[in-house]
């Protein structure tokens, strides 16, 4: 059974202060967060302020993207060796950056290459548009980005994957999945992509769901069985509601017990 996992993505938001004070609630209240693993994603000028505020606590600390080179000329980016020893997770191919960056599967690969090759553990993201969901294409666009995102990873890396479905119509929208939609894709497309690729040994690969999850629908979410947590945009800028959902995950999954 792989681990429960609530990720927070704290997408373009929060100043340096407002990270250190959003990250001390969350430490604050870790307590609450038996057995659940709990990620903080922060932009990154704040990653190294979060991973001091919440040092001890368990909580764990995730960058939202990099640049699959380790240095060189790229004003503006950050590679995944200066990552390595700021935080342990990073999240890669989110809808937001394929969608208002241009990023590609290919550059999603490399980028996934890049995390494992230093040391970090990619939460990666696939989701469909509307409109591929309402021309039936949805299972085959999300096997098609699982597939795409860890051509070359060879099994023996796959220890620390994490796959986030993120439908992109649910992002933001107040408007998420069904439980029992999000469990089809998840415990389809996703779940058989990955047993393709990597036989038993998927099975321990946390599926997350997100978009618009929050302390109202995650048990429900939870309670699907291939749903092992959730990635979280909105409510994860407060840190009750945000360890509200930690706590309900928890609870649901019956993480540490
Ligand atoms: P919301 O929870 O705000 O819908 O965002 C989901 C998301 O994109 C997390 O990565």
């Amino acid at each position: 059974m792989p681990a429960t996992v609530v990720a927070g993505n704290w997408k373009m938001n929060t100043t340096l202060n407002e990270a250190r004070t959003l990250a001390g609630g969350v430490r604050d209240l870790a307590v609450n967060a038996a057995g659940v693993e709990v990620i903080l994603c922060p932009p990154a000028i704040s990653l190294a302020a979060v991973r001091d505020m919440v040092s001890g606590s368990g909580v764990k600390v995730g960058a939202q993207n990099l640049h699959h080179e380790d240095s060189g000329a790229y004003t503006g980016e950050i590679s995944a060796v200066m990552l390595n020893g700021v935080c342990q997770y990073v999240i890669l191919g989110h809808s937001e950056r394929r969608q208002l960056f241009g990023e590609t599967d290919q550059q999603v690969n490399l980028k996934v290459k890049a995390a494992f090759s230093h040391g970090l553990k990619p939460i990666v993201c696939v989701g469909e548009t509307l409109e591929q969901r309402e021309s039936g294409q949805a299972a085959r666009v999300i096997s098609g980005q699982v597939g795409a995102a860890l051509d070359g990873v060879a099994p023996v890396d796959i220890n620390g994957l994490i796959v986030a479905y993120e439908p992109v119509w649910a992002i933001g929208t107040g408007q998420a999945a069904t439980p029992e939609g999000a469990a089809e894709i998840m415990g389809g497309a996703i779940s058989e992509t990955l047993h393709s690729l990597y036989g038993s040994s998927s099975a321990a690969v946390p599926l997350l769901y997100g978009g618009s999850v929050n302390a109202g629908n995650i048990v429900d979410f939870a309670g699907q069985s291939c749903i092992h947590g959730a990635l979280v945009g909105g409510a994860s800028l407060q840190a009750d509601s945000f360890m509200d959902i930690v706590r309900l995950a928890g609870e649901t999954k019956g993480a540490g017990s």
